[in-house]
């Protein structure tokens, strides 16, 4: 057994929080079925009691425990992906709390890759609530640095997996209703779910579907300006400087998947170092691209 993961396992028992490394970002956990414990996610993230939070389980059986309706897609997006980068949204099985659904008649469910997550919920056995362990509407963490300096204290123990693998959060692909559509662009490329089940509607992204989907959210405390091209980002960012401000240039590059590992800590580095605007080159709307542009319009949304 990985050194933690006993003291984790008996802290979720007890009702307390431990955030853990996912391969998409670092979650903060806490039982699932037990509504004190649900309740202390929110307190410490400081989230709206209406943002349902996702159930982490080990093995791709177990959503049948919480789901009364499998579905044909969300069996076989389970099969294809899990353990992996995706959630899938289904009906809940009555025993599933109102704080965890956020009231809804739905319940999203995954099983991530990340070999100290899967050891944990083995290990557990039944299912985690798993937001990201950041304050709400912030920066999601991709090392346990910075859980312990978005958290802190209210955090009972951060696992230490390294730097998460992905970097971006997972798809949520709500498997309710037929087709399938897409909640929030993620790990998992769209591509790859359409090439199994079929065209996805992409437009289908919204508040309405998901509550965690608002307009302004993974927003870094610095404006950020989206361009298309890299010359409109120069010739912006030399602008703003010239006229007295702290702007950068940020060109996530051609490597999609490195600039997904990369996002979260650009716009955190960017804080740290006092930038007050981020001139961004959003990435090519292809694979882990969709992922990467959803993230910087909502940071660059009006807050
Ligand atoms: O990659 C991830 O999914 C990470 C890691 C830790 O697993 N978790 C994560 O959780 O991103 P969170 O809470 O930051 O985002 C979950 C999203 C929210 O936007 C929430 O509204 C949506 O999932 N969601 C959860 N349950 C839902 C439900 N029953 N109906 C609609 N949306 C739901
Ligand atoms: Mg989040």
């Amino acid at each position: 057994m990985s050194p933690g993961i006993d003291v984790a396992v008996e802290l979720l028992r007890a009702g307390r929080l431990v955030a853990f490394p996912t391969e998409t970002v670092y979650g903060l956990g806490a039982d699932a079925s037990n509504p004190a414990a649900v309740r202390r996610v929110f307190e410490a993230k400081g989230r709206p009691a209406d943002h349902p939070v996702i159930v982490h389980v080990a093995r791709a059986e177990q959503l049948a425990e919480w789901a009364i309706d499998v579905t044909a897609a969300a069996a076989r997006l389970a099969a294809a992906f899990w353990p992996g980068p995706i959630t899938v949204l289904v009906r809940r099985a009555p025993g599933v709390l109102d704080l965890v659904t956020g009231g809804r008649d739905t319940v999203a469910v995954r099983v991530p890759s990340h070999p100290l997550a899967l050891e944990l919920l083995t290990a557990f056995g039944g299912g985690v609530v798993a937001p990201s362990a950041n304050r709400f509407g912030q920066v999601s963490p991709t090392t346990a640095d910075d859980v312990r300096a978005d958290l802190g204290d209210a955090v009972d123990l951060v696992l230490d997996g390294g730097p998460c693998s992905v970097g971006v959060e997972s798809t949520i692909v709500d498997c309710t209703v037929d087709p399938p559509q897409l909640l929030r662009a993620g790990g998992i490329p769209p591509e790859a779910i359409a090439e199994l089940l079929g065209p996805l509607d992409l437009a289908a992204t919204g508040p309405s579907r998901a509550p965690g989907m608002l307009a302004s959210h993974y927003a870094p405390r610095c404006q950020v300006q989206l361009t298309t091209t890299r010359a409109e980002a120069e010739h912006l960012t030399a602008t703003m400087n010239g006229a007295g401000g702290r702007a950068e240039l940020l060109d996530p590059g051609p490597d999609l998947e490195e600039a997904g590992r990369r996002l979260y800590s650009w716009l955190r580095s960017a804080d740290r170092r006092g930038v007050d605007t981020l001139v961004v080159v959003l990435p090519p709307a292809h694979g882990l691209g969709w992922a990467l542009r959803d993230r910087l319009m909502k940071a660059a949304a009006p807050r």
